[in-house]
């Protein structure tokens, strides 16, 4: 039987399947130092991005519901493939459940609502995991708020395991990163913007920006969704209440700690220090 969930104030919750979602958070603790973190990565079910629908969201749930129980509130999913497979089925059948206080938002929508201002030829490039292109959920959300662009997609499912293998700045990289843009360019050269698409992708970024056409603009997410996330707690006073502000941050993994400590520390440039999980 489920525990009642603890009313108190707690940290933000930043869910990812391994180490991409590391990308958003550090920005958020660049844009917002006052608050505490939750960050999870399941690092031992990774990747997600050629996982069916149906995984995706359950191992998606059993990350929010695990969050919930650690004292989170408000839960970001910086995770595209879990944002575009999870996050409006989590929104609609399982929070009015679980708790219709609580809060649980993704990634794409704040990119997507960028991309207006940023194009010109209003064709726009997406890179993503297998997942999130056969989605469609960027297409659909370009679409709602501006019908005249038009998005060409281009799975990419080699890049996340790259990251999560350490691989990114390997000269074996290069190939899988030059042959995704060329792909993309090859379906539309009117592109002028790409998105990346995908948490994991900023740190192939020294990479992609050798193979982008200087003329491409790259937007990455991380600032993205920290902005957005300070407009939705200056704008949501309540849940703001409801957020602890020590400036501490945990991290959680479902694999081994040191494996995530030693990454992570990669990307983070710091030691942290790490706790393993189950979600099971
Ligand atoms: N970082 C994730 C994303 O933004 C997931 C990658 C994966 O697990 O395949 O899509």
């Amino acid at each position: 039987m489920r525990l009642p969930l603890s009313t108190s104030p707690g940290p933000i919750g930043v869910f990812d399947s391994g180490y991409g979602g590391l990308t958003i958070l550090s920005k958020m603790r660049e844009f917002l130092p006052q608050y505490d973190y939750l960050y999870l990565g399941d690092n031992a079910r990774s990747p997600y991005g050629s996982r069916s629908f149906e995984v995706v969201y359950e191992f998606t749930l059993q990350a929010v519901e695990k969050l919930f129980e650690m004292g989170c509130h408000l839960v970001i999913l910086a995770c595209n493939t879990a944002s575009a497979k999870a996050l409006r089925t989590i929104q609609m059948n399982n929070l009015p459940l679980l708790d219709a206080n609580r809060r649980v938002l993704g990634v794409i929508r704040p990119t997507v609502e960028t991309i207006g201002a940023i194009t010109h030829s209003r064709h726009v490039g997406v890179l993503a995991t297998a997942g999130t292109i056969k989605s469609e959920s960027y297409p659909l959300e370009i679409k709602k708020l501006y019908p005249d662009i038009m998005v060409t997609g281009k799975a990419c499912p080699m890049w996340v395991p790259l990251v999560e293998n350490g691989e990114a700045d390997a000269v074996g990289a290069d190939y899988f990163v030059e042959k995704y843009i060329t792909e993309l360019i090859g379906q539309d050269d009117r592109i002028d913007t790409v998105i990346l698409g995908c948490t994991h992708y900023p740190l192939l970024l020294p990479k992609i920006k050798t193979y982008m056409p200087d003329s491409i603009q790259i937007v990455s997410q991380g600032e993205l969704v920290a902005n957005s996330l300070k407009d939705y707690l200056r704008r949501h006073s309540d849940m703001d209440a409801k957020c602890t502000k020590n400036g501490t941050c945990r991290y959680l993994t479902t694999e081994a700690e040191d494996k995530f400590a030693e990454s992570a520390a990669r990307f983070l440039n710091e030691e942290i220090k790490v706790e393993r999980i189950s979600l099971e």
